[in-house]
């Protein structure tokens, strides 16, 4: 069974052939225009995302080796992210599935960077796992494919939120995270202790009290040599952030691990391509004595791949959408498979 995947729901165009044990194909339009904005203009996304879905397809389709006949079901990004962009996505799979009188699958974006792991490797279930992207930061307990509990989540902003608007107080480009993990390789973590929140409350998460200490830390320097400061210590700072973002987001998966039992622990989503948190994951999973397991970097961040293996999965459970599907912007449990 072929299935091509489309993925649009906030700044990448993307499609995927996934074929149920191989990746066919792999194709990722990376949008450029918000750079200058510190941050995704919903209305450029979806003009852009509009100006290159139809090549981006035809790629995935011509790199897969198949012709767009071959195709079985189209499984297409239904929600959370922004509207436009998901309705570029959504009409282009239905207007193509009406072409080729092939059935629509809509796949939850948080449910397909849980299922990126399976691209390249099979872990094993039940598992926990970690979702940490720019839109969301959740911890789930998955017992079998689709059917999982949510077990916390941020109650304000996202680690990769975080880790943007920070970067941005740093005077860094959208989205921050990147650079940010690259500059505190060689920084000290222990370079200034900024606060971990929640750390003992719960499951949950909350990153944006990070995010106003850091302004604070930054005010109080005062201003003829604020910037130079940044300058000298901006490796030293990227990694006290990253180190306290990490520490929480670790701390948090060792008492997921701990309430619900598993051998195996998934990180996926943007933020989990991160070195430092990559690293203390392998740390905590050799305490623990379980398999970690987290997607190869390419797809951490948003891809089709991702969105076609998930729409696998639901084509073999027989969950097959119609064209009444509708795209949603927001994160709604029930829209999850669990
Ligand atoms: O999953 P994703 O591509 O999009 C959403 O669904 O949000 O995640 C993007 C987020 C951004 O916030 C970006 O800064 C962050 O992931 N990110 C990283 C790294 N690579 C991407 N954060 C920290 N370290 C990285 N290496
Ligand atoms: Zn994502």
């Amino acid at each position: 069974m072929l299935v091509l995947g489309i993925e649009s729901s906030c700044d990448e165009t993307a499609a995927a052939v996934y074929d149920g044990t191989r990746l066919l194909s792999s194709v990722i339009a990376s949008q450029r225009d918000h750079i200058d904005f510190g941050g995704i203009v919903p209305e450029l996304a979806s003009r852009a995302h509009e100006r290159v879905i139809s090549k981006t397809v035809s790629q995935a389709i011509s790199q897969a080796g198949i012709g767009k006949k071959d195709i079985h079901v189209i499984a297409v990004t239904e929600g959370p992210g922004l509207m436009g962009s998901l309705l570029v996505g959504l009409c282009f799979a239905k207007g193509l599935a009406i072409q080729l009188d092939r059935p629509v699958i809509g796949v939850n974006h948080i449910d397909a960077h849980i299922y990126a792991t399976f691209i390249d490797e099979k872990p094993q279930l039940p598992f926990v796992s970690l979702v940490v992207s720019g839109g969301h930061t959740q911890i789930f307990h998955v017992i079998r494919p689709l059917q999982h509990t949510l077990m916390g989540q941020t109650r304000d902003d996202a680690a990769g939120e975080a880790f943007d608007k920070i970067g941005k107080l740093l005077g860094m480009a959208y989205p921050a995270g990147p650079e940010i993990d690259r500059l505190a390789r060689t920084g000290n973590p222990s370079f200034y202790n900024f606060p971990r929140a929640m750390m003992q409350k719960g499951l949950d998460f909350s990153f944006s009290g990070l995010k106003t200490s850091v302004l604070y830390y930054l005010q109080d320097i005062p201003e003829p040599e604020r910037e130079h400061f940044i300058e000298e210590h901006r490796s030293d700072l990227c990694a006290s952030i990253s180190a306290a973002i990490t520490d929480v987001l670790i701390h948090k998966l060792r008492q997921a691990v701990r309430k619900a039992p598993v051998k195996s622990v998934i990180i996926a989503g943007g933020v989990s391509a991160n070195t430092m948190l990559r690293h203390k994951a392998q740390e905590l999973a050799d305490e623990l004595g379980v398999s970690l397991h987290i997607p190869h970097p390419r797809y951490c961040t948003d891809n089709a791949a991702m969105i076609a293996v998930t729409g696998w999965f639901k084509a073999n459970e027989g969950l097959y959408d119609d064209l009444h599907l509708k795209p949603y912007a927001r994160f709604h449990w029930e829209k999850m498979q669990g």
